[in-house]
């Protein structure tokens, strides 16, 4: 299971994807439905992007969760997480989450894996930023999550 905001999904995240196809055979991706930080998108369009991605992917499933990982996660019978890992400020963050996730469900484990050179740098909160001060995002998400973008800062003319 691969767990996250995807808000949006980018680059990095495709990448991690199917970095991690090539070693297991199904992935659920799975979207936390209300995170503690409020989202740039809702839940729905957040749920869209993804399914519109691997549409055509009979090995991945993308769903929802809502609470704690680990419930979902027993729920499914699943335990190998994937994470994304991109830099040093990355770690302390997974650390906790993993370490503090095994002490409440001891039979996860996590694999972390590291997206292309390029991603390394990249975040959802980098996008948003960029979208945010008008700037080209094309080049970190697929078109029509760059699109969405868009809109999303057309909207509303405050953000
Ligand atoms: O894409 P993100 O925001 O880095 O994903 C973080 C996510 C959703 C994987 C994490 O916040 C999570 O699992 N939240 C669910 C609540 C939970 O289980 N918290 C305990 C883990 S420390």
């Amino acid at each position: 299971m691969y767990p996250g905001s995807f808000d949006p999904v980018t680059n990095g995240h495709i990448d991690v994807v199917e970095r991690s196809l090539k070693f297991i055979d199904k992935l659920i991706i799975s979207i936390i439905r209300h995170p503690s930080k409020k989202p740039l998108f809702t839940f729905k369009e957040r749920f869209e992007m993804l399914t519109d991605i691997f549409s055509d992917r009979k090995n991945i499933a993308v769903e929802y969760f809502d609470g704690l990982l680990i419930d979902y996660l027993e729920k499914k019978g699943v335990y190998l997480v994937i994470r994304g890992l991109r830099a040093v400020s990355d770690f302390d963050y997974e650390f906790q989450m993993v370490l503090t996730n095994r002490k409440m469900l001891s039979t996860i484990e996590t694999i972390f894996l590291t997206p292309r050179e390029e991603y390394l740098y990249l975040s959802s909160s980098t996008v948003k930023e960029i979208a945010r001060l008008r700037g080209p995002v094309e080049k970190f998400v697929p078109a029509f999550v760059a699109d969405k973008l868009k809109e999303k800062f057309n909207e509303v003319s405050n953000y």
